[in-house]
């Protein structure tokens, strides 16, 4: 079985189009990818307009669409299956991508696909120069998400502790926000944080003896909101420290319970996936403590660490690669804006 599959991404701000090889068992390889970010147009309002990110992704997708192809020497007549996040994510711009997808499905008489969109993120690292063997665990921390979970193969995802309140992707990104660094705030949070004292202040690490898996860090930035009231007038001069702490305290709980949930488990394999595995220091951090264990430790390419098309047509080769789902001629598209992992499971 050789299948070229072009993949669409627009859950939420990044329009991503990408196209990947599936040559019979072997780990599928990606031939070409494209992503467009609407950051800048978002920058102003201080967070994604939902409105604003469906229009722009009818924009970019055919564009983006081209490029890879042309990127990858293809044509469109070339194209096997068409795979498109079907959720979870804003309904307007899942709508774009899962229209285009199965608009082209209908021209071009080929199969659809519909991909969760943290499978996606959850088997990105196969897209790296050194991809994980299952089984292993998934530390999935993106912007709306923060699970660990055990993998035992492709759709078999056992969550085994989830945040119950706000996600570390939002806790980067709402602490910014209180101290004024605009959106996305996790870069920006953890950039500014290089130059602070992780020590300067005291912050909680939520639920970090709580004996399970689960987190929580909407008391975090309250923590945060308090700290910058009490500065008043010295926040500005101690905002790097203030940035440092939060950075240390949301990493700290990060791969405590990673830690614990390989110890719980006796698995010696670790795959973060999502924005927030872009943080430098919650790849130090990990890495330094799992290297004294003896655990791997896998990362998609830092470039495929947020939101992009790749891991949507990956996520989908190796979903039909394993026999679990079949692409079919079904171009009645619904979306899922809210849809749990499990809910996929095997
Ligand atoms: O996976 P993703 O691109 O989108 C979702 O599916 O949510 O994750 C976006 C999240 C945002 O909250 C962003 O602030 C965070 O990932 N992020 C980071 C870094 N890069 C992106 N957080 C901390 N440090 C980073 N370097
Ligand atoms: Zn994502």
């Amino acid at each position: 079985m050789s299948l070229l599959i072009l993949g669409i991404e627009s859950s939420c701000d990044e329009t991503g189009v990408a196209l990947v090889r599936a040559e019979g068992s072997a780990v599928p390889t990606l031939l070409a990818h494209a992503l467009h970010s609407q950051v800048a147009m978002h920058e102003a309002y201080g967070g994604v307009v939902p409105e604003l990110a469906s229009r722009d992704h009818i924009r970019r997708v055919l564009p983006l669409t081209q490029a890879v192809l042309n990127e990858a020497g293809e044509s469109l007549a070339a194209v096997d299956v068409v795979a498109y996040t079907r959720g979870p994510g804003l309904a307007g711009a899942l709508l774009v991508g899962a229209g285009v997808a199965c608009a082209l499905g209908a021209a071009l008489d080929i199969p659809v696909l519909g991909v969760h969109h943290l499978e996606g993120h959850l088997l990105s690292p196969f897209l790296s120069s050194d991809p994980p063997e299952f089984p292993f665990i998934a530390l999935l921390v993106s912007g709306g998400h923060t699970q660990l979970m055990r993998v035992d193969g492709v759709g078999r995802y056992e969550i085994l502790g989830e945040t119950i309140d706000d996600a570390a992707g939002e806790a980067f990104d709402k602490s910014a926000k209180l101290l004024g660094l605009g959106y996305p705030g996790g870069p920006a949070l953890s950039r500014l944080a290089e130059q602070g004292d992780a020590k300067a202040f005291k912050l909680p690490r939520p639920l970090l003896h709580s004996g399970d898996l689960d987190f929580s860090f909407a008391g975090l930035k309250t923590a945060v909101l308090t700290q910058a009231k009490k500065l008043g007038d010295e926040l500005p001069a101690r905002k790097a420290d203030l940035a440092a702490s939060t950075q240390a305290a949301i990493v700290e709980v990060l791969v405590r319970k990673t830690l614990a949930a390989l110890d719980q488990t006796g698995l010696r394999r670790v795959v973060v996936a999502g924005g927030v595995g872009a943080n430098r220091l919650l790849r130090e951090q990990l890495g330094a403590a799992c290297t004294k264990r003896q655990v791997r430790v896998h990362y998609p390419e830092l470039a495929l660490c947020t939101d992009n098309g790749a891991m949507i047509a990956m996520a989908a080769a190796m979903r039909l690669q394993s026999g679990r789902q079949q692409a079919n001629r079904g171009y009645a598209f619904d979306v899922k804006p809210r849809w749990p992992l499990d809910a996929i499971a095997a």
